[in-house]
Parts: C-alpha cells; sequence; structure tokens
C-alpha cells in the first residue's frame, strides 16, 4: 500500500489528491481547519462522480473505488503516517510553508519526500528550516491540475538526484506531465515565460498599436492553435525546410533585430494601466456573474482539449 499525505485541503490540495488517488494511490488528506479536510472529501465525490457521468475519469478505477482510497484527517501525525511522499498545498505564505515542513519533518521517517505546490516562492526559502534538504523538492502545478498536467520540479540546491527522480516517476505513473529544472530560479519556467508574454501583450496595447481585444486573438487564433501540442523549439524547428538551424539563419536575426526594440518592464500601475484594464472590463465586465461564466466556458474548453490531446 502507498500512502502520498496531502496537506492542505483548498484548491489545489482536493486536485492533487484527485490526481493521485486517480493513480491507485492511498491519499491521506489533512487541514488544520477542522472538519475542513472531511468536506474536501466530500466535494471531491461530487467532482469524482460527475467526472464518471462524463466520461472524464482519469485512471483505471471506478470513482467508488477511487474513493475508497482517499481518507481525511484533522491530526497531522496521523495524516503523515505511512506516507511515502509529502505534497505540500497551505497558504502561499512563506513563514506557514516553513512551518509546516519544520512540523513534517519531525513527524515522518528519513526517507520520505517533502513536496511543495508553492506557484511563487524558490525551494531554498521554503525548505529553509528543515534540516535535511535533500529530500526536499518543488513540485508547481498548474490550474486545474486534473487537465494542465504540467509539473514543475524544481530542487533546492541541495535536492538528491534520487529525490527528483522519484518525483519524476511518481508524476509520470499518475499521468502528469513532469519537467524538470535543473536549478532554481524565480518564477520557475512556466512563470517567467508567461511574464514575457504578458509584458509585451502589455506594452502593444499601451503604445496605441493593438487593442486588448486583438491581442488575446492573436494568442487564442494565432500562437495558441499550436502551443497547446508543439512549443516555440518545436514551432521554430519545424518552420523551415532544414530545422531549427535553418529557421535561425532564416530569421534570427530578425528575431534579434525585435527582441532589441522591446524596451524596459511596462509599469502596470501607471497611469496609462487603467485604460488597459477599462478596456478589459468593456469585454467582460469584472463582476462576480460575468468572471464565473468564463471560468466555466474555459474549464469546459480545456476539458476538450485535454481530452483531443489524449486521444492523440
Ligand atoms: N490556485 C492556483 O491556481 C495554484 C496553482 C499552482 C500552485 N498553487 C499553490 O498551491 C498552494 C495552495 O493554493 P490553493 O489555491 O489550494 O489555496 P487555498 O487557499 O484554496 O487552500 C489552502 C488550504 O490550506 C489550508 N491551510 C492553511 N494553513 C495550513 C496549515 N498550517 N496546515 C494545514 N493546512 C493549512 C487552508 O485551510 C486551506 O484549506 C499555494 O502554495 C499556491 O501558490 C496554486
Ligand atoms: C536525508 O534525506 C535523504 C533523501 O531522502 C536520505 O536518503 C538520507 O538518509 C537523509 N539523511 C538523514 C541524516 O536523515
Amino acid at each position: 500500500m502507498k500512502i502520498i499525505s496531502v496537506i492542505g485541503s483548498g484548491l489545489i490540495g482536493r486536485s492533487w489528491a484527485m490526481v493521485f488517488i486517480s493513480g491507485g494511490f492511498n491519499v491521506k488528506i489533512y487541514d488544520n481547519q477542522p472538519g475542513q479536510a472531511a468536506k474536501a472529501i466530500t466535494e471531491i465525490r461530487r467532482q469524482l462522480e460527475e467526472l464518471e457521468e462524463a466520461h472524464m475519469l482519469r485512471g483505471e478505477l471506478s470513482a467508488a473505488q477511487q474513493l475508497a482510497l482517499l481518507s481525511s484527517y484533522d491530526d497531522l501525525a496521523q495524516a503523515l503516517e505511512g506516507a511515502f511522499f509529502v505534497q505540500e498545498c497551505v497558504f502561499e505564505q512563506l513563514e506557514v510553508k516553513q512551518s509546516v515542513f519544520q512540523d513534517v519533518e519531525h513527524l515522518v521517517g528519513k526517507d520520505v519526500i517533502l513536496s511543495s505546490s508553492t506557484s511563487c516562492l524558490v525551494p531554498s526559502s521554503v525548505f529553509s528550516k528543515v534540516q535535511n534538504r535533500s529530500r526536499c523538492i518543488v513540485s508547481h502545478p498548474v490550474n486545474p491540475p486534473y487537465y494542465v498536467k504540467l509539473v514543475e520540479l524544481v530542487p533546492h540546491p541541495e535536492t538528491a538526484a534520487t529525490v527528483m527522480d522519484t518525483t519524476h516517476a511518481l508524476m509520470t505513473k499518475v499521468g502528469q506531465a513532469p519537467v524538470c529544472l535543473k536549478k532554481e530560479i524565480d518564477g520557475f519556467a512556466l512563470n517567467r515565460v508567461q511574464a514575457a508574454i504578458i509584458a509585451e501583450s502589455w506594452r502593444l496595447v499601451q503604445d496605441g498599436i493593438i487593442s486588448v481585444k486583438d491581442i488575446d486573438l492573436v494568442m487564442s487564433e494565432g500562437l495558441g492553435m499550436r502551443y497547446a501540442f508543439i512549443g516555440p523549439m518545436e514551432t521554430m524547428h519545424l518552420n523551415a525546410p532544414e530545422g531549427l538551424g535553418d529557421y535561425m539563419k532564416r530569421y534570427g536575426e530578425g528575431i534579434m533585430r525585435i527582441l532589441n526594440s522591446f524596451g524596459p518592464v511596462p509599469d502596470f500601475f501607471a497611469e496609462g494601466a487603467k485604460n488597459i484594464i477599462d478596456a478589459m472590463c468593456e469585454l467582460i465586465p469584472s463582476d462576480r456573474q460575468h468572471l464565473s461564466a468564463r471560468m466555466e466556458r474555459r474549464d469546459q474548453l480545456l476539458m476538450g482539449l485535454a481530452k483531443l490531446k489524449k486521444d492523440h
């Protein structure tokens, strides 16, 4: 019996629990708010039944079989008993994470892997209060992990290679798509690429080159069409008759010229920012109702895309 402990039963904790039970692991879920972990199971049951109904359930097991692998705890020591892997999913606050890992370290055996879901904190900060940091790693998911399978594995400078390998194998086994960073860096890979896209999109709108609506179309109807299946490297490789080297011979200088014209980091809080925000809110008003409807549409479309990717 292979047990994984999930610490924190919010949005991401519940998603990780669903991913791990879909792979046949026993999952013990813990939250420091009494009753919260039990509530999480009720919510997961509802979601698994819906997924089963829609034929979108992951893994080989039925919803009932997966639910039988899940248990909830209000006591940390009990939640950690027997686990070989701990996935932390508490608030994104450094002190909270540091103290959780300090507590967890004292309650588990020396070979247990300590993994954090942090999106914005580097491993050397998150694990600074852990004594044996060779067993520590960040496994950064993308929301919602059930449909968006990327997991960024980011090592602490002291993380053992075997810890990286075991985590990579675990994520692969449960059907996620792990990638390994060789060193920690602010923003990891995904958020750094995302920041570059945000910066240039913002600049183009701010400089009056294109509208908010149209820059989003550049992505959703243009670049995004292929990026769901191939990345920027393969895109270039396929866009010249003799591959990447050929592509750079043809377009490399032009790309460097464009990059040199990018200018400084945009100020998201300057005067003009309000115009950009207003333009977005005119397209989709920022009240709960409008945003929720669009979020639901996004998740439906992501589900369809996940299905399409699975069938190929
Ligand atoms: N939401 C996202 O899009 C997303 C994506 C990737 C990574 N993450 C990361 O995942 C982590 C969790 O995010 P979330 O969106 O699930 O937050 P959330 O607020 O939905 O859930 C956090 C849960 O942790 C519990 N908690 C707080 N302190 C605790 C403690 N000391 N011990 C045990 N439980 C505790 C809370 O009661 C709550 O149930 C964060 O580090 C976040 O950065 C979030
Ligand atoms: C530190 O963690 C590693 C990896 O889990 C483990 O192999 C090693 O025995 C641990 N060392 C100590 C002193 O606990």
